[in-house]
């Protein structure tokens, strides 16, 4: 293991040798005398954390990330790209900190001084935030005021340029479809509305001190790496262990849902590449296409060579296995119920229909996202079933 972390490490510095940054010079300092940048992650290990970090790095990027303590490891998502702290040429390194703890906020950035702050931690699962709604707002809206605090306290307003992860939740009971940077919010739920203040108090401290300060107005985006409960990867992680005979039945939520969903590889470089534009802008980062939940399930269903119908409405709507071709799915037959809904994911208030409207990003930063929703459901599918199929080699040994 350790081998092949350095392997592909190695293999970075290669790459990384023959592009315009090389990491192999002191800190702060790149081979041809440009200034190497230094970059502050919070929620880097995170699922779009652990992107930003890997595109930050082979940009040539110092990269600095907050962990939070936890009992168990919490870092599986940069663990590729983990340095040791011994290496001399080191570009990537982790410290102890929390959005709720302004003084380990503001030593890390007197000690990093960085060039730009990518403000990517929350408690980010809106269910949750139902439950913890004290806890979310606290991380949510007064988490990024202490780091825009901390950067002004510090003297650091001309140098370093902030980041906002901001959310299309903020929409939430839409008030225009689709939706785009001057649709009236309607946020509703405690984690959208804490969004809210972080959003506003981004600008705030853009236009009282002259920042730059922005926010990224991020419609849902998916990838192998998202949170086990976040419904995309609920579902690939479930037909996948369905279809092997781990699992019977995956268990939704409001299945009528319609998400704009894009890959989170390519939000990640939407964000870089707004704090280098010339002037701060808050900008809506979406794919412009929308799906359900039920389509989801189809889709991902579809990976496996599986068919499904849909029946019944609301609580007691199921899908039912139509057709299977291929041998993904050894373990079920035509005639099985592998999706029904469970009303407890259901949430007090929901967001019913999200659409963005991406084309003033299109615009002003030449953006074009790589991924379809149809690769994103593939590459998801593949890495479930990989997954899947350790587990059941584990569980048969
Ligand atoms: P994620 O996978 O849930 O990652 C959240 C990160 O925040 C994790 O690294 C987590 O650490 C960290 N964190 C949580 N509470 C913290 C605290 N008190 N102090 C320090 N770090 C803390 O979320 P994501 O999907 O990557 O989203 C990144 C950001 O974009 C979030 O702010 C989210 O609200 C926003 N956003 C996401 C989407 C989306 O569709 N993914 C859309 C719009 C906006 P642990 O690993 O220790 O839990
Ligand atoms: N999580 C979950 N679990 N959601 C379900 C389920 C289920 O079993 N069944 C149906 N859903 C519905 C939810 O009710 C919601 O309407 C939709 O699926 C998407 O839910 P999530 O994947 O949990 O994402 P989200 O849209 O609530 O929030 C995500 O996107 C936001 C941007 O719009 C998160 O990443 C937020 O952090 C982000 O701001």
């Amino acid at each position: 293991m350790f081998f092949l972390v350095r392997l592909q490490l190695y293999n970075d510095c290669i790459w990384l040798k023959s592009s315009k940054y090389c990491p192999y010079t002191d800190y702060g300092l790149t081979q041809g005398g440009d200034k190497m940048k230094t970059a502050l992650i919070t929620g880097i290990t995170g699922q779009d954390g652990s992107y930003l970090a890997e595109y930050l790095l082979a940009k040539g990027y110092f990269v600095h990330g907050i962990k939070r303590k936890a009992s168990l490891f919490n870092t599986q998502r940069i663990d590729h790209i983990y340095q040791s702290p011994y290496d001399t040429d080191k570009r990537f390194k982790l410290h102890y900190g929390d959005l709720t703890d302004s003084l380990s906020l503001v030593r890390l950035i007197q000690e990093i001084q960085p060039d730009e702050i990518y403000n990517l931690a929350a408690q980010s699962h809106v269910a949750v935030s139902f439950e913890m709604p004290e806890y979310s707002s606290d991380v949510n809206a007064l988490g990024p005021l202490r780091i825009l605090e901390a950067i002004r306290f510090l003297g650091l307003q001309e140098k370093t340029r902030f980041l906002q992860a901001s959310t299309s939740e903020l929409f939430g009971k839409v008030q225009e479809v689709p939706q785009n940077e001057k649709t009236p919010f309607y946020p509703r739920s405690p984690y959208a509305v804490a969004k809210q203040y972080a959003y506003w108090i981004t600008i705030n401290y853009r236009e009282a001190y002259g920042m730059f300060a922005c926010n990224s107005i991020l419609f849902n985006h998916e990838s192998p790496r998202r949170g086990e409960t976040f419904v995309t990867r609920k579902i690939s992680m479930a037909l996948c262990q369905i279809a092997l005979g781990l699992e019977k039945c995956l268990y939704l939520g409001n299945m009528n849902a319609l998400r704009d969903w894009g890959h989170a590889k390519d939000y990640v470089i939407m964000q870089w590449r707004m704090l280098q534009l010339d002037e701060p802008e808050d900008l809506v980062i979406a794919s412009g296409e929308q799906h359900s939940v039920r389509e989801f399930v189809s889709l991902a269903a579809a990976e496996l060579g599986i068919q499904l119908d849909f029946k019944g409405q609301g609580v007691d709507e199921y899908a039912v296995v139509a057709d299977i071709s291929g041998n993904l799915a050894p373990q079920i037959k035509p005639g099985d119920v592998i999706v029904r809904v469970d009303p407890k994911y259901f949430r007090p208030t929901e967001v019913e229909t999200l659409l963005g409207d991406a084309s003033l990003a299109r615009q002003k930063l030449d953006w074009k996202a790589e991924h379809s929703l149809n690769n994103l459901v593939s590459e998801m599918m593949r890495s479930d079933y990989d997954i899947a199929q350790k587990k059941l080699l584990l569980q048969s040994h």
